[in-house]
């Protein structure tokens, strides 16, 4: 039985009660939270112990669940780390590259478990590519979602634009070449919308916008290959992959195309999606890697790289 803590039961820690509690193998010991009301509420709801000593909730666990405002993360993350303890932080890992670059250190000298909360890894509308060989040329993003005060402790590009970045350096094998970037503070002091272009040096283009002002939401990212264009819809949970048709394709939209080189056929595919909670997904990942000493699917190091092309950009946006 792997004993959880969890530190910050507000918006998104509530969900993590939630799945935790469904996860076997999982005890969830209790929680820290200093806002007297969330504490009350998740005592009452839940059952569960409120510790009123952070050192101890630590103690008594084997992971710590780190769900707190971000400009709190490093130092949950710290104290937790440095007592041994596998973690799992939401996003981003931090909040400035110093801390980021400590925290690698960090998990690096404990040899613990570290996962990062890059929940979009195990969307499934983004789990049905598994299969298919990704390597995009050309990638255009739109992060879209209303104000909401929480997470505006830091920019929109380490609150939302942040889940982008890791999904593509995740995709992209090549190193970041030049990065052009504006961004306009609107409603915080540090950008609410913001258009970047990333160049990578194997001449993949990347064009994302965030905003966190925006009177609908989206959460869309379109993938152009040599062989094929893919749609992945987040926030729909859907996938749509066009390509020319091979003779292996079966059960697809198909339809014609007269090109200079002659007749094409086009298929359109959309890839069964499999219902799934992803942020439950990321927690048995999370649990599986430690109880089978396998690296975590979102380490410490890719949250850090996400991190440091978003500090990048922000840099961009600050000289603009
Ligand atoms: N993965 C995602 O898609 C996603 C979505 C939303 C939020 N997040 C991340 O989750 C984190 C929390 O966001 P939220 O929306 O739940 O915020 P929230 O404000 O609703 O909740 C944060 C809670 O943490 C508590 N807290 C503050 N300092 C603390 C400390 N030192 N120790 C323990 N608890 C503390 C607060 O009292 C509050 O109850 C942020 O880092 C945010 O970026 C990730």
């Amino acid at each position: 039985m792997l004993k959880v803590g969890v530190f910050g039961v507000g918006h998104l820690g509530k969900f993590h009660l939630n799945n935790w509690k469904e996860i076997e193998g999982i005890k969830i010991v209790g929680f820290f939270d200093p806002n007297n009301d969330a504490a009350k509420e998740v005592t009452a709801t839940y059952g569960i112990k409120r510790f009123l000593d952070e050192d101890k909730l630590i103690d008594a666990c084997d992971i710590i669940d780190i769900v707190v405002p971000t400009d709190w993360h490093f130092e949950v993350c710290s104290k937790a780390v440095r007592k041994g303890k596998h973690v799992f932080v939401e996003k981003p890992l931090c909040n400035t590259i110093p801390e980021a670059k400590a925290l690698v250190e960090m998990v690096r000298e404990a040899n613990i478990k570290m996962q990062v909360g890059h929940v979009e890894r195990f969307n499934p509308a983004y789990l049905a590519l598994k299969d298919l060989s990704l390597n995009p040329m050309f990638i255009e993003v739109h992060r879209l979602a209303q104000f909401n005060p929480r997470g505006t402790e830091v920019s929109v590009i380490l609150d939302l634009m942040i889940h982008d970045l890791d999904i593509i350096l995740s995709l992209v094998k090549s190193d970041v070449k030049t990065i052009s970037a504006n961004g306009v503070a609107v409603m915080t002091d540090t950008p609410d919308i913001a258009n970047v272009r990333i160049e990578f040096n194997n001449g993949c283009v990347a064009n994302l916008t965030s905003s966190r002002i925006s009177m609908k939401k989206m959460r869309k990212m379109r993938l152009f290959q040599k062989d094929s264009y893919i749609g992945i819809d987040f926030l729909e949970k859907k996938t749509e992959i066009i390509k020319l048709k091979e003779p292996t394709d079966k059960n697809v939209f198909a339809f014609d195309v007269e090109t200079p080189k002659g007749k094409k056929t086009i298929a359109v595919a959309n890839p069964t999606i499999t219902e799934a909670n992803a942020i439950k997904l990321e927690l048995e990942a999370f649990v599986d890697s430690i109880l089978n000493n396998k690296q975590t699917i979102v380490n410490e190091i890719d949250g850090y790289l996400a991190m440091e092309v978003a500090h990048q950009i922000l840099n961009k946006i600050n000289n603009n």
